[in-house]
């Protein structure tokens, strides 16, 4: 998964011939799932047409204040265009759009929505090669970045005059993955590694039974998509689950015993920075392997059961700065309960959810939780979806990590 996905994206065009480039772009865009609204200048239109970015973008695409053509035309409100992206793109730059950008100049919509935008603009300069060099690009360039814009590079090759050297777009693969890293860099988890288990654990009775538990693996999947969207590389260690995954920060490792769980976490943990355990591992396991399936018979069959290990606390005993989070899911006594495994396994907090909450728990697609910290101080939150609860976790992490 992208980080550009459900983004809003305001991509302006403006009259180069690099614009044609920009119906790959668009495409791009959507493929990765992010929502795109276009603007072009009047004489993008000459490269590129409205109808097929409006097509390629599934939106409505401006080009005016509003339509001359229509009498019954409505105001294309720039403002509202501006507020309504998350970044805005304008690609291709050309000098003229450079120039009006870093004068302030509002004569079309598109930079009239450019200054009324607040979130980050970059910009992917195209022109020929002396347009490139000349003293006044070369300041617009410098002044546009000064002011907070992001530039993305122009670069080098075969220019549409036949001229060759520096003034080509870069390419609209290129300023997909310049955004994107882009982003990611100024997440708060970046470079940051997380363990995550999640999902119950089977324990082989014989080759076709097995003791497991209910959970569905969802928390931890939620934990693990919130943990990769703010730019974390997570290791998503897994019992049986039917929860799927695909996001190129996430590394899910598949077991089914808690003694597999044990070994890849123990593969993983020492370099990680936070670890997070929302698996629900079986406690015991049938204490004699048997590898034929056991027959029926009349009379009653006992099982014995050995623990398997604790994994949670096998990693507490070695942390050194690691953030350890410890879920705790229990029926009676919880606070208590809770409190003395931040003890016991050496937590630096601990996630309470009870099966007494009324949408809490198990296979629901809601929980409702209490995190208590080492000092034993807790904070009550409200029953959310899995998706919430993971990001308030994570929230909670970053904010009592750094206290
Ligand atoms: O002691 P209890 O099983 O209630 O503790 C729950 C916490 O310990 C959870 O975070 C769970 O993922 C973890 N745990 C573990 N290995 C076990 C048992 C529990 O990591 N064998």
């Amino acid at each position: 998964m992208s980080v550009l996905q459900g983004k809003k994206i305001l991509l302006g065009i403006t009259g180069g011939i690099a614009a044609y480039k920009t119906a790959h772009l668009v495409r791009l865009f959507i493929k990765l799932k992010a929502e795109v609204r276009v603007i072009l200048t009047p004489s993008a239109k000459d490269f590129i047409t409205p109808l097929t970015l409006s097509t390629l973008s599934k939106n409505e695409v401006y080009s005016s204040f509003y339509n001359e053509e229509d009498e019954n035309a409505v105001w294309n409100n720039h403002v509202d265009l501006g507020l309504w992206a998350d970044l805005m793109l304008i690609a291709p730059a050309t000098a003229n759009t450079m120039s009006k950008m870093k004068n302030g100049t509002a004569d079309n919509l598109l930079v009239a929505t450019y200054l009324s935008a607040k979130c980050p603009v970059y910009f992917a300069p195209a022109m020929d090669l002396d347009m490139y060099k000349h003293a006044s690009t070369k300041e617009s360039l410098i002044t546009l970045q000064s002011i907070g814009n992001i530039l993305i590079p122009a670069a080098s090759g075969e220019l549409a005059s036949g001229l060759v050297g520096e003034g080509r777009m870069a390419e609209p693969e290129d300023i997909v993955s310049f955004i994107e890293n882009d982003i990611l860099n100024q997440l708060p988890l970046k470079g940051q590694k997380i363990v995550i288990t999640a999902g119950p654990t089977y324990e082989a009775i014989d080759p076709v039974r097995f003791i497991g538990n209910h959970s569905s693996g969802k928390m931890g999947f939620a934990l693990a998509k919130a943990a990769a969207h703010l730019g974390a590389e997570v290791y998503l260690i897994t019992g049986p689950t039917k929860e799927q995954v695909v996001h190129s920060l996430i590394h899910r490792v598949d077991v089914v015993s808690a003694q597999e769980m044990y070994d890849a976490v123990h593969d993983v943990f020492q370099e990680s920075n936070i670890a997070i355990f929302s698996a629900a591992v079986a406690d015991y396991k049938p204490k004699n392997k048997v590898d034929q399936k056991i027959k029926k018979a009349d009379a009653s069959l006992a099982l014995e059961l050995t623990p398997t290990p604790d994994i949670l606390a096998s990693v507490g005993k070695i942390k050194t700065n690691q953030y350890l989070v410890g879920f705790a899911l229990e029926t009676n006594n919880e606070l208590e309960n809770a409190k003395k495994k931040i003890t016991s396994k050496h937590l630096d907090a601990i996630v309470l959810n009870s099966l007494n909450d009324k949408g809490a728990g198990f296979a629901t697609n809601t929980n409702k939780i209490t995190i208590i910290d080492k000092n034993l101080n807790s904070e009550v939150f409200n029953l959310k979806s899995k998706d919430e609860v993971a990001q308030d976790i994570l929230t909670y992490i970053l904010q009592n990590r750094q206290a």
